[in-house]
């Protein structure tokens, strides 16, 4: 089996200015600098990583700025997309050198050829609101864009997930038009999956003949609540990020990565 093309899925960093925790309670860049140490020091490095989206916290430039800062450790392509706490020209602004956020000039919708996995960015945030969108633009892009190439493994990245998530205060703010997406997702089998953010927590559903998936937060969790009525809460469970890994052979396997210092590794050994 060969090494496999890997992709580091970073989701959710909510980066506030140099010295503020998020929400009185979270140390985001102490948590995002300890999730990027990590990163590195994997034993297999990440070909690519994508941070899909919440940024920061407030779209703020100087929120932009630090989070620049801490992820300017990855020598790897890095691939951003926005979340609904994000602002567009604020984060283009920020990222000036990432030629890939203007290849369109109003959604960050962006499509990455430069990897065996193909990378297509999908913009679902409704400025000023929570929860988000597909705009009819966006969904004909995403069609056209995936009928370029149905013979390439592609991953979609999006930040609101398109499904439930029975997380009642998560699916108040959630995608409004799915079956728009399921539409077009069902005429490419392709996409090997459709990586979001958003929810703070690892969640796989099938959707549309693939599997949409959520990643954690290597910052706050969103708390463990399936109630239609789940109040908005986040807890402090370990932080972490997916790793994907791609071969043509084994498809897209995707593991997930504690951000922490923990016992071991320890030899499978009786004695
Ligand atoms: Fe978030
Ligand atoms: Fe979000």
């Amino acid at each position: 089996m060969t090494q496999p093309f890997l992709l580091a899925q970073i989701s959710d960093l909510h980066i506030k200015a140099r010295g503020e925790l998020s929400y009185r309670v979270v140390d985001t860049a102490g948590m995002l600098r300890a999730c990027v140490n990590h990163v590195l020091a994997l034993k297999q490095q990440p070909d690519a990583v994508a941070i899909t989206g919440d940024l920061t916290d407030g779209g703020l430039p100087e929120e932009y700025a630090l989070m620049r800062e801490l992820i300017a450790p990855l020598e790897m392509p890095v691939y951003l997309i926005p979340g609904n706490h994000d602002k567009h020209d604020v984060m283009r602004a920020a990222f000036a050198n990432h030629d890939y956020l203007r290849q369109s000039p109003g959604f960050v919708q962006y499509v990455i050829e430069a990897h065996p996995l193909r990378i297509v960015a999908i913009d679902t945030v409704i400025p000023g609101e929570s929860g988000g969108a597909l705009g009819e633009e966006g969904i004909a892009w995403l069609d056209r864009t995936l009928a370029r190439a149905p013979d390439r493994a592609t991953v979609v990245l999006m930040h609101h997930p398109p499904f439930t998530t029975h997380i009642g205060h998560m699916d108040a703010y959630g995608l409004r038009n799915p079956e728009a997406l399921a539409a077009v997702i069902r005429r490419h089998p392709q996409v090997e999956r459709i990586l979001c953010g958003h929810v703070h927590r690892p969640i796989e559903v099938r959707f549309a003949g693939t599997i949409a998936a959520t990643a954690p937060s290597p910052v706050h969790q969103v708390a463990l609540d399936l109630g239609v009525d789940a109040p908005s809460r986040f807890v402090m469970e370990p932080p972490a990020y997916r790793l994907h890994a791609y071969t043509p052979e084994a498809g897209l396997v995707s593991h997930i990565a504690y951000v922490g210092e923990f016992p071991g590794p320890y030899p499978f050994r009786e004695r």
